[in-house]
């Protein structure tokens, strides 16, 4: 199994990261507007950053992780990450975790970005089922699932702990045989 470490999509690629990318993902993701809807912490420092990156190397390296990071195409800048943030290899399942700096919100980066994360989760990993939790506020998160053929299988009640209060979030999922199937007109 190849696992690439680059993959170009129209609005945007998909490429691993490395500590030169550090700074730019401490610019974007220590905007309060990333950390309200994921487990990223505010505020956010450099070290944050660059404690990320090297957790990104060694969860590939674990096999336990692929983040990818979200290239723009005219900059080379890294402005958001996605990736399968935690690997079952024992039930073929991943759990899909992603965010996008707020300048380029609204373009259908993060949807596109969702499509080759799957497919790669699919086809190169050979798994069985991807899932992603959402706040139940976080609008353009679901409307993105629902247009990636994603479906709401329930609420997690009080599941996590965000900013010190118990929070309750969806779990929406995508099986193979859903996206093999998937209306892509
Ligand atoms: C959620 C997020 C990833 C979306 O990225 P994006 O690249 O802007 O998403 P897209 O442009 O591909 O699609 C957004 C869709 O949501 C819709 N949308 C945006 N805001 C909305 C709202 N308040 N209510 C309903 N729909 C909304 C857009 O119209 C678009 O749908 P359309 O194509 O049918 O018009 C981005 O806003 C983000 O990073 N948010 C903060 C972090 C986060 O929430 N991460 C996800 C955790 S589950």
């Amino acid at each position: 199994m190849k696992i690439k470490d680059r993959i170009e999509g129209d609005k945007i690629n998909l490429r691993f990261i490395t500590k030169g990318d550090a700074l730019s993902i401490y610019q974007y993701a220590a905007d309060e507007a990333i950390s309200r809807y994921t487990h990223i912490p505010h505020p956010y420092n450099l070290d944050d950053a660059y404690d990320f990156v090297k957790l990104t190397q060694s969860d590939r390296k674990r096999k336990a992780a692929y983040h990818y990071g979200l290239e723009n195409r005219e900059t080379g800048q890294i402005i958001g990450m996605i990736g399968l943030i935690a690997l079952f290899p024992m039930h073929r399942k991943a759990e899909l975790g992603y965010w996008l700096a707020k300048p380029f919100w609204g373009r259908g980066i993060i949807t596109e970005a969702i499509e080759k994360i799957v497919e790669f989760a699919f086809v190169t990993l050979k798994l069985h089922r991807v899932y992603a939790h959402v706040f139940p506020d976080n609008k353009a998160s679901i409307r993105v699932l629902e247009k990636c053929g994603f479906t709401r299988e329930g609420l997690i009640r009080e599941g996590f702990v965000q900013r010190g209060k118990y929070v309750s979030v969806y779990m929406y999922s995508i099986l193979e045989d859903e996206w093999a199937k998937r209306d892509l007109t």
